[in-house]
């Protein structure tokens, strides 16, 4: 699937979040785990999510983790060796590289794009810019 189809799914779609996690986990072989967590306070809370298994990290409070740096600083986290990253919180052994993209509406994070990879380094500069397009896509949905 290319980029542009994928956001035309998500684009189209009556709920975009859940669309794009599913888009994004079927539609792209190095996406192993896609998972969107929303903002709730302090702590992000996990919301739709698709890949082999569940993850124990439910709630992750803001400043934890890569994923509460990146919803801390509101800034893309990409993480291309997981062992090497002392923030990481562990959830699956076969994850080897991590991107956790901010979603912001209107100024504020109101949530973020999670996605884990069993490829060491899996996500460069295109993959990047493609997540934030999406998360900007889906941002007026996504508000908490
Ligand atoms: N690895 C994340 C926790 C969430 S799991 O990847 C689903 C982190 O370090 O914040």
């Amino acid at each position: 699937m290319t980029h542009g189809e994928a956001l035309e799914e998500i684009r189209q779609a009556g709920d975009p979040p859940r669309k794009a996690v599913e888009v994004l986990h079927d539609g792209f072989e190095h996406y192993s785990w896609v998972g969107i967590y929303l903002v709730d306070g302090d702590e992000l809370v996990l919301g739709p999510w698709q890949g082999p298994d569940a993850t124990e990290h439910v709630r992750v409070s803001v400043g934890q983790g890569v994923c509460g740096a990146a919803a801390a600083s509101g800034r893309t986290e990409v993480v291309d060796d997981v062992n090497a990253d002392p923030r990481y919180l562990a959830c699956f052994p076969s994850t080897r590289s991590e991107i956790v993209v901010p979603i912001v509406h209107e100024g504020a994070v109101v949530g973020e794009i999670d996605i884990d990879s069993d490829r060491p380094a899996a996500f460069d500069d295109d993959d990047r810019a493609f997540l934030e397009r999406v998360a900007q896509l889906i941002a007026p949905a996504v508000v908490t």
